[in-house]
């Protein structure tokens, strides 16, 4: 019997998640699953209803599950609350991704279409890889981070646990970006980032705090 799989999130993320696993042609979507359900069904996919329908969907023998939530804080907490249930999180890596044998994907992280993952890189768990991200040889990204669409990470870089890397930005070979830290969209790091750090610009400073 077919895998079935809960996808908890129905915003932007969750319809990149429904586009990601129609094109892998499986596990089977069971449905949508939100804090705010309020629509009948996304791209088709019906919405199950809030949390509350989870441990029914397990009885009901949906096993596995990914977690649509592009906030690292809230994408942790919710995959914690999920495991407790019982619920498995395959990676998922999108038919058009360029991955080196040797790279490894943890569980629950997802890798969106054309993006590059390069020899020995290492992806850590609930990670967000986006769309045309080049994570070259020997990056590291630790749990929970994002790489946001089109970034590029050069050898040997190191993201650490929920950070966040925006659209388009990019960094020196082997810098390392401290956890929870932002890069901002289109920037570009010559050096290491602090832990919690908010940097944007070329060459990448500080932002100013609002
Ligand atoms: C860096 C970032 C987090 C700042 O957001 P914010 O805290 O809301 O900051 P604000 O928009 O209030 O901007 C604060 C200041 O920083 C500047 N700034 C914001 N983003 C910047 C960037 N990427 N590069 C350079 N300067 C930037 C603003 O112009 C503003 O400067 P000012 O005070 O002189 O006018 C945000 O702009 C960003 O780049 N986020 C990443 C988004 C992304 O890629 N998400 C992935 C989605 S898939």
């Amino acid at each position: 019997m077919a895998q079935k799989l809960v996808i908890l999130g129905a915003g932007g993320h969750g319809r990149a998640l429904i586009e990601l696993l129609r094109d892998l042609g499986e596990p089977e979507i069971a449905g949508l699953v939100d804090a705010a359900p309020g629509r009948e069904a996304v791209l088709g996919v019906p919405v199950l209803g809030d949390e509350s329908v989870l441990p029914g969907l397990r009885a009901a023998g949906v096993r596995l599950a990914c977690i649509a939530l592009g906030d690292a804080g809230l994408r942790l907490a919710a995959a914690a609350r999920l495991a407790a249930l019982g619920f498995g999180f395959p990676a998922l890596v999108h038919p058009s991704v360029v991955r080196a044998r040797s790279a490894e994907v943890g569980e629950g992280t997802v890798v969106l279409p054309r993006a590059v993952l390069g020899a020995a890189a290492r992806i850590g768990r609930f990670c967000i890889v986006n769309t045309g991200a080049i994570l070259e040889h020997d990056v590291v990204v630790e749990e929970g981070a994002h790489c946001a669409p089109g970034c590029v990470l050069p050898g040997g870089v190191r993201v650490g646990p929920r950070a966040l890397i925006g659209a388009g930005a990019a960094c020196r070979p082997q810098v390392s970006i401290g956890a929870g830290a932002v890069v901002g969209v289109g920037a570009a790091v010559t050096g290491d980032v602090p832990p919690g750090a908010v940097v944007g610009g070329v060459p990448a400073r500080p932002l100013p705090a609002e």
